[in-house]
């Protein structure tokens, strides 16, 4: 299948790296190429920088956001969540209509340091407003609940633990949800929590996945809900 993720960030990366090893035809969106190739700095993680990511995965096509979405069939939304509207307004309505967005983006402000804050919540979410702005588009959040490596390697985590679904279109979440097991995700432990107003709840995690990895020291957590049976009577 072709693929475009928007983003070459951590989670850029990551989840295209997965998407081709796993046979797909993946072209990465960004603002400028060039630019994306000439940043030779390691960030503020200490991460070395793209380019020296792609030395490794060639097969990889990195093309501007516009360019990336036209060619794909299903398109990834990993940009940053205080820019994503941009840059989805850069990929172009033309170049998405019709198809799967799969957002991973969450909508955190770490414009007054940390812990971020959610720059949109309660009675809104990022996932809403991609799919107001985006009407011809089927815009199906995901994974934005755990960190980039865990999207792609669930076994990091042990046991069972869960991913969730929000999206107004049964059959492209379920075109989603195909992807999410072919990541090695279980079938069973993906949530459809319903519409994509339901994106509330999980962009509504974050404030307490940032204060867990505080606490824990590392990312490699996840959500578990645990079901039981409702009192008789
Ligand atoms: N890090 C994680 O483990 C994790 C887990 C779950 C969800 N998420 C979510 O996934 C998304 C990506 O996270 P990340 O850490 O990989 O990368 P990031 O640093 O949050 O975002 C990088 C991407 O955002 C684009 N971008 C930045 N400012 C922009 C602007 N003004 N206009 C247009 N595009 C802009 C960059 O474009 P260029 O390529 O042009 O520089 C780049 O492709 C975020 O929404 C994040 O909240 C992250």
């Amino acid at each position: 299948m072709k693929l475009a993720v928007l983003g070459t960030g951590i989670v850029g990366q990551t989840l295209s790296g997965k998407l081709a090893e796993l046979g797909h035809e993946v072209t990465l969106g960004t603002r400028d190429v060039g630019k994306v190739f000439a940043n030779k700095a390691t960030d503020q993680y200490g991460r070395a920088p793209f380019s020296a990511w792609h030395d490794h995965h060639q097969e990889i096509h990195v093309a501007t956001f516009s360019d990336a979405a036209a060619s794909a069939e299903i398109i990834v939304n990993a940009t940053n969540g205080m820019a994503s509207m941009n840059a989805l307004e850069h990929a172009g309505h033309a170049n998405m209509k019709n198809k799967i967005l799969l957002d991973v983006s969450n909508p955190l402000d770490f414009s007054h340091g940390m812990p971020p804050s959610l720059w949109v919540s309660n009675t809104n979410s990022l996932g809403e407003q991609i799919q107001r702005a985006f009407p011809d588009t089927k815009v199906v959040k995901s994974l934005n609940t755990v960190n980039a490596g865990l999207m792609v390697s669930p076994s990091l985590v042990p046991g069972d633990h869960n991913l969730f679904l929000s999206g107004n279109d049964a059959s492209s979440k379920q075109k989603v949800r195909e992807l999410l097991v072919s990541f090695g995700w279980k079938d069973k432990n993906i949530i459809d929590l319903g519409d994509i107003t339901t994106a509330r709840g999980t962009e509504q995690l974050l404030p307490l996945w940032v204060r867990l990895m505080g606490t824990l020291q590392h990312p490699y957590f996840n959500f578990h809900i645990v079901v039981g049976n409702p009192p008789k009577g």
